[in-house]
């Protein structure tokens, strides 16, 4: 792993000061965690150049937060940096409180200096509260968050997934932060640097594979990203990549499954607590038709072909990461506790056919730490696909 060579930061900060420190730091697959001693060197050398430009980058991160809107807000920041977005949001947004994440606690530290603040992270800094403000929380990745610290109005990633190290870690991070936010949140991606493969040869991050498949619908960017075909890229200082998490989540097609039911690892009742039913994956289309979709769980209405009336439900279409006994793509269906369905749904009805039609999309699938966090997270979804259906916008299916 290439370390980044103190001899690497230049003496003169007058020539694109804001680009040349980052250019140096950036490796093709060297994570943050490794860089944050090196970069806490070069952000404590580079403070005084760094940060006219840093708040017109701020500004128009908090202008695409545009955290005002419904008076009161809450937001995340990932990547405290030189605390130039923290500070525009604590003093501009007075309305707003703020969660300041960063690995580094040296960076926290020079962006709480920035708001005037000086920091006992190891204190236990509190970082749960309403009060007007910015929290600060030193973590390793956003694992670490957890659904307490929000819900988010707006998520602002700053200046920090091109460094994650890769897109599969990338894309994590923005999962992670979408599951944290409110329906109707703004999610704002922001890279410092234009031109950042120069000199590297990778070209910059395309965000477009990074955000494929996630419940977010873009709303802004840099005017030269706008074209399908063209690379997202969020290295504009002036048009950050801004998305928004739709507050309901439609499908552009509803789709039906209908296979019989297998076998699946008969962990659902017995270690969860949430039955499933297992439909051949072959006789739903084969792993064609399967890779064609959002892996992910989704919500509609189910029936077996024996029964008149449907039931809610809510399934998994994917490869159940937190567990290691398979990859091949599964659908799994959760039928809700009519209770009519009750009873028939007590006995194993392996070899019946299921119809499920699937009107929305809630999550993508992720792993999870535990079987307790996976459980805790599934009952979420059963209230989110509840709430869904009980909306009148998925009526149930005539029989
Ligand atoms: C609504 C729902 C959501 C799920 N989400 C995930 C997920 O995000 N990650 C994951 O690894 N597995 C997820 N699963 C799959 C579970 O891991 C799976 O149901 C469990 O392994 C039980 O499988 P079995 O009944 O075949 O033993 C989900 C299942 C359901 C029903």
């Amino acid at each position: 792993m290439r370390r980044v060579a103190s001899a690497a930061v230049p003496d003169a900060c007058s020539t694109r000061p804001r680009y040349r420190h980052r250019r140096s730091e950036r490796t093709r697959g060297v994570s943050s965690r490794s860089l944050s001693s090196d970069r806490d060197d070069l952000v404590a050398q580079c403070t005084e150049c760094a940060l006219p430009n840093e708040r017109a980058r701020a500004d128009a991160i908090a202008r695409a937060l545009d955290l005002r809107r419904d008076g009161y807000a809450r937001c995340l920041i990932v990547g405290a940096e030189t605390g130039a977005l923290a500070l525009r949001i604590a003093s501009e947004d007075a309305a707003c409180t703020a969660l300041c994440v960063d690995a580094s606690a040296a960076q926290l530290a020079r962006c709480a200096e920035t708001l005037g603040k000086t920091l006992a992270l190891d204190a236990g800094e509190d970082v749960l509260g309403n009060a007007r403000g910015v929290r600060f929380l030193r973590c390793d990745d956003m694992r670490a968050l957890k659904p307490y610290h929000g819900p988010f109005d707006g998520v602002a990633f700053n200046a920090h997934l091109a460094d994650r190290g890769g897109e599969d870690e990338a894309r994590d991070a923005v999962t992670r932060a979408v599951l944290l936010c409110k329906p109707g949140a703004r999610v704002v991606i922001s890279e410092r640097e234009r031109g950042v493969g120069e000199g590297t040869g990778d070209g910059g991050m395309d965000f477009a594979s990074i955000v494929r498949g996630l419940p977010l619908a873009r709303v802004g960017g840099a005017k030269e990203l706008g074209e399908a075909s063209a690379p997202m890229r969020a290295d504009d200082d002036e048009n950050p990549l801004v998305f928004v998490v739709p507050s309901a989540f439609e499908i552009a097609k509803p789709f039906v499954l209908e296979a019989p039911v297998v076998t699946g690892f008969g962990r659902g009742s017995k270690q969860m607590g949430v039955p499933t039913a297992n439909l051949d994956p072959e006789l739903c289309g084969g792993e064609a038709f399967l890779s064609s979709l959002p892996l992910g769980v989704y919500f509609g209405w189910a029936k077996l072909a024996m029964e008149s009336s449907w039931h809610e439900c809510v399934l998994n279409v994917g490869k159940r990461p937190t567990f290691v006994d398979g990859d091949g793509a599964t659908i799994e269906v959760h039928v809700m506790g009519a209770s009519d369905a009750a009873k028939l749904y007590e006995r194993d009805f392996y070899g019946e056919t299921m119809r499920v039609e699937v009107r929305g999309f809630i999550r993508p699938e992720m792993r999870f730490e535990s079987l307790p966090e996976l459980v805790t997270r599934i009952r979420a979804d059963i209230g989110l696909a509840r709430n869904a259906l009980a909306s009148g916008a998925h009526a149930r299916p005539s029989a």
